[in-house]
């Protein structure tokens, strides 16, 4: 779990938190970005694990999931609540993901990035593979980490 003065990240599990997480992700997604609820709700947040960021008040205002696989882990769903845009949050929700990552023994992580997001995610030391693809009406690139033992 990491803390700061302003909100929380913790671990979080489809289950128990899924209503939070599923609003963030409506809202930014959904509402904001206009991806189609089909493609939102693709049927792999049960097997994913799930970080949440939480106001002061315990409202979540951001989220993020990895989804194991065979070779890597996929990180995806990234969404930090609009006004809490540009605080860190989303720094701390993606730490936490390669932290979970790493602690799962994978040495590779991937993800679609939302064009736009591009220097976030190289912030953390993925680099952009291939062409930009479009995904949900909205240009992508895939990107990758290696992750040191
Ligand atoms: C992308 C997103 C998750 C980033 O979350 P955030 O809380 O605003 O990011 P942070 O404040 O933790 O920023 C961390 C660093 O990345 C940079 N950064 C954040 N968003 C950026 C962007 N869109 N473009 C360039 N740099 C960005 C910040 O300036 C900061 O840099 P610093 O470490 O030098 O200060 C958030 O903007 C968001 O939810 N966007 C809408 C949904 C979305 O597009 N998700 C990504 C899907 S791939």
């Amino acid at each position: 779990m990491s803390n700061t003065s302003a909100f929380v990240v913790r671990r979080a599990q489809w289950e128990s938190d899924g209503a939070g997480l599923a609003a963030i992700r409506r809202e930014v997604f959904v509402v904001e970005q206009r991806v189609p609820e089909e493609e939102e709700w693709d049927g792999m947040d049960a097997s994913s694990k799930h970080v949440i960021a939480l106001a002061p008040d315990g409202t979540a205002i951001g989220v993020g999931r990895l989804l194991p696989g065979r070779t890597h882990v996929r990180i995806g769903r990234m969404a930090v609540l609009k006004p809490w845009r540009g605080r860190g949050v989303g720094r701390a929700l993606l730490s936490e993901l390669i932290a979970m990552a790493r602690e799962g023994g994978f040495t590779e992580a991937r993800l679609h990035a939302q064009t736009h997001a591009l220097a976030f995610y190289c912030k953390h030391g993925f680099v952009p593979l291939g062409d930009e693809f479009a995904e949900a009406g909205i240009p992508h690139y895939e990107m990758r980490l290696w992750l040191k033992p």
